[in-house]
């Protein structure tokens, strides 16, 4: 399957690129291709280092799009709707958000848009037949590339299209010790996107990193 990251160049993005690339090629998507470049060089670097194979690609956003099966949408939430408004030919296409629309004051809060979250944001703005999953949205970027480590977390998926949802689980079992969960209807994304500030206040507070959940 090819996977191609809008945004792939940034935190969440190179991370899942490095892990991801092991199973399937992946194209890092940017504003800039340069940038992409870059950075798709630097994972192979990474990867190749290590011994392992790997099918990376840097290219634009759009490139990422269109080249793609599934598409991760690895943009901070206030510069996803630019980002959509920006891009075309999602049609048909599985399209993945890590997006948490969070704040922060003295502590993290979720900070959802009037739809309720980014995940039904995303819906609204792209064609009826991309199929969208909430994915990914509550594992630290270290911890994605850490690559020495075993990602012993939860997936919580959501999405109305079962068999979209079922690609999306199965890409995360790939991922070693990774364990999806199918946590409902896009409509429920909400709630996946609301655990991520309350990981980001566990750790402010207690003075831990990178904090996960386990459904267990
Ligand atoms: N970081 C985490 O630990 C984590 C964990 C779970 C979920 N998430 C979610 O994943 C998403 C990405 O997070 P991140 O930490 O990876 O973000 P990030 O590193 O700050 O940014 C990701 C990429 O977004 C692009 N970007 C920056 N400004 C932009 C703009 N004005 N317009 C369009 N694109 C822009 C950049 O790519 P180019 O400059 O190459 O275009 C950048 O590399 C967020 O929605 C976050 O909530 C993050």
């Amino acid at each position: 399957v090819k996977i191609g990251i809008v945004g792939g160049t940034g935190d969440i993005g190179e991370g899942m690129a490095l892990r991801l690339s092991l199973f399937h090629t992946v194209l890092i998507g940017s504003r800039e291709e340069e940038k992409a470049y870059a950075s798709s060089e630097e994972c192979i670097g990474i990867l190749t280092e290590r011994g392992v194979e790997c099918a990376l690609q840097g290219v634009d956003n759009q490139e990422a799009v269109d080249a793609s099966e599934i598409v991760i949408l690895a943009i901070p939430y206030k510069h996803l709707v630019g980002t959509l408004q920006s891009l075309s030919g999602f049609e048909n296409k599985i399209v993945i958000s890590p997006v948490n629309p969070i704040e922060r004051s003295d502590h993290f809060y979720h900070a959802p848009p009037p739809e309720g979250s980014a995940a039904l944001l995303i819906r609204k703005m792209l064609p009826e037949s991309a199929k969208i999953c909430a994915a990914f949205n509550n594992i630290a970027a270290n911890r994605w590339r850490a690559l020495d480590d075993p990602l012993n977390y939860s997936v919580a998926v959501c999405g109305d299209d079962t068999a979209a949802k079922r690609t999306v689980m199965d890409l995360a079992s790939e991922v070693i010790n990774l364990k999806p969960f199918d946590a409902g209807p896009l409509a429920a994304a909400s709630m996946v996107e609301g655990i991520t500030p309350v990981l980001l206040n566990v750790a402010k507070f207690n003075k831990m990193r990178d904090v996960g959940i386990q459904f267990i």
